[in-house]
């Protein structure tokens, strides 16, 4: 029958035990030196050796001939005790025996000397389990435990024990394992095993395990049963990682803004049935180290790669910058919590990507500290270009011209050729175009050239006439200025939506109306979209930007 690598591997002294020399060197010193407990408690994560080491101590404080606190597992005692023909030691497991039974029986037995070797060694396991009649069954044991016994209590939850049995116990932490320590661990029984592991796969298995040897020899296994060599690409299949390169990739994405490439990597990964929920917490991990990277000039162990993975993640991490990572971090983890809520997956993915790419659909205090980051770094490095700042969100406004000028302002209304120019609109189309037929005046020449127009100086009589006559249009038309310009009327409109409305439900002709009233006159008319920096007024950073380019900063346009 194949057994698990995790169990045909477990160590059987206290030196092959990785990653514990508190715990093994306290132990082997008090087996030599004859100076036993009567009870030891091991705490800590499982997987990290616990049960290991009691199954150790069992065998050394009865082998007949330790080696330097070791048990020799060669003698008749150390064999027998491992082929359970010694019953000098019992092992419970209190999560499925979780009886008061047990320990009643237990409490009966311990009178007894033992058989063959020097003590009776219960080995009480998950002891956390017990319950309350168990653990007072225990307690009373414990409290005057004959001179040939010794219980081993082991635990992941010790905060669960009575402080009772925690004072009658010797205590042992068992800390997870570095990296390093379960690599070479993984190292050493692939190559026992006739397997071979690259050296990143074997750094990636044990970052995969948390500190935990148990779970890093379980990888191992699973990739054992697809493949003799074992490198990344085994790794990260067996596993359904999407995997360091990937997440650079993905981070690269968000960092350029990228959505298209962002959401291609997203849907190549759900194709290959990569899970969504693991790659978010993956990406999670992986901002996490740059996070640790930006901060910190020494990483140690806090950060676990390979000498090459570090120096890319920590370019990536200084390109991004630390508000830039947090925000990221914080947008995935709100994705994290949300698909772990079994919403669909991918779309989950999908949005979190795109609200990366796009700081602007997302209002969090993180993402405006990340906006705010980047016009710094842009002025910092002299390049404020209005191409730098991304196009507002509301898709009606078209984006400046490159090396396009904000320098129109609400206390001046009337555009400059420049200014039109600069802003080409769809509303400086002709109003004779349209279905109800405004007249045609061409929209205002090349830079340079001096257009004929000029104030309309009756606008305010024509909107106090409307006031009077037409409300609903006069509180359309109020704030607005008009121009002349070779013969029409040009009455120059910000909203594009209410000059959408003066072309409709007879308002054109209660102007016109208005206008022959007023002047005596009837002037073809025309609409123009009024110079607006949109940006300036929906756009903090951007109107940051224009603000500082009034008050002199010097900024450099990048064309
Ligand atoms: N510190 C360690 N050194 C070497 N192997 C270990 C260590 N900790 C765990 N293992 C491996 O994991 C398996 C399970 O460990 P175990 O001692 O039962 O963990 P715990 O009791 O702490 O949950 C062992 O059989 C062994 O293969
Ligand atoms: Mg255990
Ligand atoms: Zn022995």
């Amino acid at each position: 029958m194949y057994q698990a690598l995790y169990r045909k591997w477990r160590p059987r002294t206290f030196s092959d035990v990785s990653g514990q020399e508190t715990v093994t060197a306290a132990l082997k010193n008090e087996l030599k030196t004859g100076r036993l407990s009567h009870a030891y408690l091991f705490t800590g994560c499982r997987g990290t050796g616990k049960t290991t080491c009691a199954k150790i101590l069992a065998k050394a404080v009865n082998c007949a001939h330790p080696v330097d606190g070791d048990p020799c597992n060669e003698c008749a005692i150390c064999r027998g005790i491992d082929d359970g023909t010694i019953l000098d030691v019992t092992e419970i497991d209190a999560a499925s025996n979780n009886g008061v039974d047990s320990i009643r029986d237990l409490r009966d037995e311990v009178a007894f000397t033992p058989v063959s070797g020097t003590y009776r060694v219960y080995i009480i396991d998950e002891v956390h389990m017990l319950s309350a009649g168990a653990f007072n069954a225990l307690l009373k044991t414990l409290e005057e435990p004959p001179a040939h016994v010794i219980f081993i209590l082991a635990t992941t939850e010790v905060h669960k024990l009575p402080a009772t049995i925690l004072s009658r116990c010797q205590r042992f932490d068992f800390g997870r394992i570095r990296p390093e320590e379960i690599a070479a661990r993984i190292t050493y029984v692939a190559t026992e095993e006739g397997l071979t592991v690259t050296p990143d796969a074997a750094m990636l298995l044990a970052r995969l395990a948390d500190g935990a040897l148990r779970d890093g020899l379980s990888l191992l296994d699973q990739c054992a049963s697809v493949a003799q060599h074992i490198d990344m690409d085994t790794v990260t299949a067996v596993t359904g990682m999407a995997g360091q390169d990937t997440l650079a990739q993905l981070t690269d994405c968000v960092a350029a803004q990228d959505a298209p490439a962002a959401l291609a990597l997203v849907d190549t990964l759900y194709r290959s049935a990569k899970d969504m929920e693991r790659l978010c917490a993956e990406w999670v991990t992986y901002l996490r180290n740059l996070m640790v990277l930006n901060s910190v000039t020494d990483v140690g162990e806090l950060v676990v790669a390979t000498p090459d993975e570090l120096g890319a993640m920590r370019a990536q991490a200084q390109k991004l910058g630390l508000a830039t990572i947090l925000h990221m971090m914080e947008v995935l983890q709100g994705t994290l919590d949300r698909l772990k809520g079994g919403v669909s997956r991918r779309v989950e993915m999908e949005m979190a990507v795109l609200r990366l790419c796009d700081p602007r659909l997302d209002d969090t205090k993180a993402a405006l500290i990340h906006r705010i980051e980047t016009l710094e770094n842009a002025i910092k490095n002299g390049v404020v270009a209005p191409s730098t700042i991304p196009p507002v969100a509301c898709g009606d406004i078209p984006p400046l011209h490159k090396g396009g000028t904000p320098t129109a302002s609400a206390t001046n209304p009337i555009p400059t050729a420049a200014e039109s120019e600069a802003i080409p609109t769809p509303m400086e189309a002709p109003l004779a175009e349209t279905p109800n037929g405004m007249p045609v005046i061409p929209a205002p020449t090349a830079v340079g050239i001096e257009p004929i127009e000029k104030t309309f100086d009756r606008w305010a009589e024509v909107l106090d006439h409307l006031r009077q006559s037409c409300p609903p249009l006069f509180g359309m038309l109020d704030g607005t200025t008009a121009l002349l310009k070779e013969g029409s009327l040009v009455i120059c409109i910000e909203n594009p939506l209410l000059a959408q409305l003066l072309k409709e439900g007879g308002n054109k002709e209660q102007l016109q109306n208005a206008i022959r009233q007023v002047t005596g006159q009837t002037y073809p008319m025309a609409l123009r979209r009024k110079q607006q920096i949109k940006k300036p007024e929906n756009d903090p950073l951007a109107q940051l930007l224009t603000a500082g380019r009034g008050m002199g900063i010097e900024v450099n346009e990048k064309e």
